[in-house]
């Protein structure tokens, strides 16, 4: 069994989307280096969890010790990110800014992840480095320990429009990924590396 667990996180939820082909090619350039640590990559996608705008009565804060979510959806998608050593987050930018799946899945969440280190992948038409800088925001807010190197992926220009439309990625745009952002893929998964090597200062571990 491998020592230490990290979610790659697809983070969008619409219909038709690139999330999932953008997360698999993630996975390729991590999983090797990863692996050779014993740290295993778990895919993890949101829109498995049917998470309504937040609708709890409670708090994430005061879950678990003051108060406890009502809804199978909350407990599950709780659960699944509680059972992780750290995160890397796949998220596209909408209207210049994180899409609302992504804010609303965080806001689902607190001490399932509070100490623990989390990684940002974004992408876009432009590479969604709004979307990147804003959730690097929120979760450091909520404790997290962000890793520095943030890689943006931009769609080459003819791609763009059927990521939109059909949520295909073009393979120049992979291909283009692959020579130019492999790199900095690999050392944010560096960083964040590190990052899970280091003490918790919330005393916060996975629990599986
Ligand atoms: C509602 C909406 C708003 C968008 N706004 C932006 C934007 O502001 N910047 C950008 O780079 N791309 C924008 N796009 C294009 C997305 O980057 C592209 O559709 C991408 O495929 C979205 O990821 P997804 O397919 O995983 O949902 C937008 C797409 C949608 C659906």
């Amino acid at each position: 069994m491998a020592a230490k667990s990290i979610a790659l996180i697809t983070m969008s939820t619409r219909g038709a989307r690139v999330g999932p082909t953008v997360a698999d090619f993630v996975k390729k350039i991590i999983e090797p280096p990863l692996a050779a640590d014993n740290i295993s990559v778990a895919s993890v996608d949101v829109v498995k969890f049917n998470l309504p705008v937040y609708n709890e009565a409670v708090a994430p804060a005061m879950v678990p010790d003051k108060a406890s979510f009502q809804y199978a959806h909350s407990k599950a998608w709780s659960a699944e990110i509680a059972r992780h050593d750290g995160y890397i987050l796949v998220i596209p930018e909408y209207n210049h800014g994180m899409a609302g799946g992504t804010k609303n899945a965080i806001d689902y969440l607190m001490h399932e992840w509070k100490g623990k280190p989390a990684a940002i992948v974004s992408y876009g038409g432009r590479g969604g480095t709004t979307a990147s800088e804003q959730v690097r925001n929120s979760l450091s807010s909520m404790g997290l320990r962000v890793a520095e190197t943030r890689p943006s992926l931009s769609f080459n220009q003819p791609d763009v429009m059927a990521a939109v439309g059909t949520g295909k990625l073009g393979e120049a745009t992979l291909k283009t990924w692959g020579e130019e952002k492999a790199d900095g893929i690999r050392k944010t998964v560096e960083e964040l590396r590190e990052l899970l090597l280091q003490p918790n200062a919330e005393g916060n571990v996975a629990k599986p």
